[in-house]
């Protein structure tokens, strides 16, 4: 979740109320309540097809709910894509990653950020700062293919704080 220094740390950044979704005649999630703070780390924890990951996909925009409510920052949210929920300052990675292997690290950052293109060059500085600042040391020119699975994890997180 993004830093918002406006927000009291008291407040809540999510709250996800009643939320179900179905798959066919598989229920996924269940009137499932969940709310993070802000500065809040909290850890969703549950069996194997217990619907965490669904519930993530409704607040990163890859599905929408059957019913119920996403609050962001206390406000109705409507997530119909990534694009809203990035928009929206919620930045996901995913436990299987949504990269294009043929491409480098720096051009998977890039491909995430339409519409609010700058220079190849400034973009490159500014993700390479962000990585510094993280402590993630990724090589930006370095193919997806090429990577274990903690670089491309590292790929994510950095684009999470290039997006959001
Ligand atoms: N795209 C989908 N199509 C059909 N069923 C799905 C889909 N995504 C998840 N499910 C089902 O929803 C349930 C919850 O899955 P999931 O959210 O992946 O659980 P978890 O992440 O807790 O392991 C499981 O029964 C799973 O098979
Ligand atoms: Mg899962």
């Amino acid at each position: 979740m993004a830093e918002n220094p406006e927000k009291k740390p008291s407040s809540y950044a999510i709250e996800c109320g009643e939320i179900t979704k179905s798959f066919g005649s598989v229920v996924a999630n269940d009137h499932v309540d969940f709310s993070v703070k802000y500065g809040e780390i909290l850890a969703l924890l549950g069996e194997n097809g217990s619907g965490k990951t669904t519930l993530m996909n409704m607040l990163s925009g890859i599905y929408h709910p059957d019913s119920g409510f996403i609050n962001v920052s206390g406000e109705r949210a409507v997530i119909n894509s990534p694009a809203d929920s990035i928009a929206l300052g919620i930045g996901m990675i995913h436990q299987h990653f949504k990269l294009v292997e043929a491409f480098s690290a720096l051009d998977n950052i890039i491909a995430g950020t339409s519409g609010r293109l700058k220079k190849r060059s400034v973009m490159r500085d500014d993700i390479s700062a962000i990585s510094g600042k993280l402590g993630l040391n990724v090589d930006l020119n370095k193919k997806i293919y090429n990577m274990s699975v903690s670089e491309k994890q590292k790929i994510g997180r950095a684009s999470c704080r290039e997006r959001v």
